[in-house]
């Protein structure tokens, strides 16, 4: 994780007032960090004052103010927070220093200062001759499966705010911030509809909920499901009283075959549901026929492929309504659980929506018997900033998983097989290895961290116990063989290239077997 550095005042002071003799090496520190830190807010008004004072003296009041904004304005500034411990020793020591420590307290950062007294009394504090060595010494550190925190850092400012907007409302359920995201995940997904949920469980479980008040539905219908996918795809529809009918994925896409779709369905099925694994769309097209040929619905799983794009349409949009997850590690991620249905069916829409929120369409009255599913006002107002940075997130993603085709060369790892690399939103990055398990451990000896997706599919697990005798080969090959490699909009350049040469590294270890 990169370090985040405040600047404390008499360092800041020093350059712009060119105070060379107070440390001759204060124009490194500038070239080293370029404009890459922070003020704390407390400060700003101090070094306002002290700069403008000196500077007048020489250039004149109206020049030093003009040389003081254009200094601000590429100055990344971090708030001082509010909650004072006033017994704190270093508050009681000196109030200055302690409002920036408890500053670099919430970006984690150190503070780079030549106060003797700061120095000796925070441990956030580093001298200016220490930050200068921090590369010699830097150790690589372990390589997380996913830094969230370090994604959503990027947005702290803007976070901020959404909270603060949030609270002085008043109003904290099914306000203007839902209602605001609703219409912007439309927008982006270009459906009619976008009705917020607690989470992407609950939008499919919804989803199928109102198809059964709609009498498109009923308990014992079956669904389509692949086998391989997470199992809350799976829940949803036995929660409903409806069957799952698994169907085999295609070893190449790990999505749905819809090769073996047709041999499935029986005058019982009343859908299909497309899960868009690990970012890449099903074969929407072939799904959207079978489903046209035999009178089902399509429902798309798409908790893992936000923005994901198929014949120029949007994942949310390819069949007749969409379940979507903000669960924190994905691509669209809340700071909490969320989720959302999207569709084109006005009917489908207006019935989800009163299911969410007891089965009541309009105070105190209840059509349905419905349920509590709905998104919070402080989760929308997060995910109104992310969505306005998925796009470019994504395109991230798209050069993380490039560096990792380009750079893994190991004939015993299949590498994804990707159908389209403008359209792929690469939620997960998977291998495929026969010695998986062998490669995780190796590569978490190398400090690189990897997952499974998933290791037990729905048909072994005791929670779907009776399926236990059925027999899904492919399913269970990828369940053996998978393993996802980091990936996310923060994970860097080197770190991806050094995870490639672990993966290349571990075939070595193999043919010297
Ligand atoms: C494919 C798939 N479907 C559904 C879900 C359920 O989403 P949530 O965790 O928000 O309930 C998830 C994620 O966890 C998922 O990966």
């Amino acid at each position: 994780m990169k370090c985040n550095y405040i600047l404390d005042t008499n360092i800041i002071l020093d350059y712009m007032l060119d105070r060379v003799d107070s440390n001759k090496n204060i124009y490194t520190i500038f070239t080293k960090l370029k404009n890459n830190f922070y003020l704390s807010s407390s400060q700003i008004h101090n070094i306002e004052y002290i700069f403008i004072h000196e500077r007048k003296k020489e250039i004149g009041l109206e020049k030093s103010k003009e040389e003081w904004m254009a200094f601000i304005k590429n100055i990344k500034i971090t708030k001082t927070p509010s909650y004072v411990d006033i017994n704190d020793a270093l508050f009681l020591q000196d109030s200055e220093d302690y409002l920036i420590e408890l500053s670099a307290k919430v970006i984690d950062a150190k503070i780079i200062t030549r106060n003797k007294n700061f120095l000796n009394n925070s441990e956030l504090t580093i001298s200016v001759d220490e930050f200068l060595k921090t590369d010699e010494n830097k150790k690589a550190s372990p390589i997380p499966f996913l830094d969230l925190k370090s994604i959503n850092m990027q947005y702290f400012n803007e976070y901020e705010k959404a909270f603060d907007d949030v609270i002085r409302s008043g109003w904290y359920i099914q306000g203007t911030q839902v209602k605001a995201f609703e219409q912007e995940f439309a927008d982006y997904c270009e459906t009619k509809h976008c009705i917020g949920v607690a989470n992407g469980l609950d939008a499919l479980t919804l989803i199928i909920k109102a198809y059964k008040e709609m009498g498109v539905m009923q308990i014992g219908d079956e669904v389509i499901v692949p086998a391989n996918t997470y199992i809350a795809s799976i829940l949803a529809i036995s929660e409903n009283g409806l069957t799952p009918v698994l169907v085999e994925p295609d070893i190449q896409t790990y999505n749905i075959d819809p090769a073996l779709i047709e041999a499935k369905i029986t005058e019982k099925t009343k859908a299909i549901m497309a899960v868009h694994l690990y970012g890449q769309v099903a074969a929407m097209n072939e799904i959207n026929t079978i489903a046209k040929q035999h009178n089902l619905k399509v429902i798309e799983d798409s908790a893992q492929a936000h923005g994901a794009i198929y014949n120029g349409k949007r994942t949310g949009n390819l069949g007749n309504a969409s379940g979507f997850s903000f669960y924190p590690g994905k691509n669209l991620g809340a700071l909490g659980d969320g989720g959302a249905i999207t569709t084109n069916d006005d009917q489908l829409a207006e019935i989800v929506r009163a299911l969410g929120n007891y089965g009541s369409h309009k105070k105190y009255e209840n059509k349905y018997q419905g349920v509590n599913s709905r998104l919070d006002e402080i989760q929308a107002a997060f995910l109104r900033v992310k969505l306005k940075q998925l796009d470019n997130e994504i395109q991230k993603r798209r050069e993380i998983a490039g560096v990792y085709l380009e750079n893994i060369n190991n004939e015993n790892i299949m590498l994804p097989y990707v159908n389209d690399q403008q359209a792929h939103v690469w939620h997960l990055f998977v291998i495929r290895t026969k010695n998986r398990d062998e490669l995780q451990k190796y590569l978490l000896g190398n400090g690189i961290q990897t997952m499974i997706h998933y290791p037990i599919s729905a048909h072994n697990q005791n929670a779907y116990k009776s399926w236990c005798e059925q027999s899904f080969p492919t399913t269970e090959k990828l369940q053996n063989e998978v393993l996802s490699l980091p990936i996310s909009p923060v994970i860097n350049v080197n770190e991806v290239k050094k995870i490639a040469s672990g993966v290349n590294e571990y075939q070595k270890r193999c043919i010297l077997k």
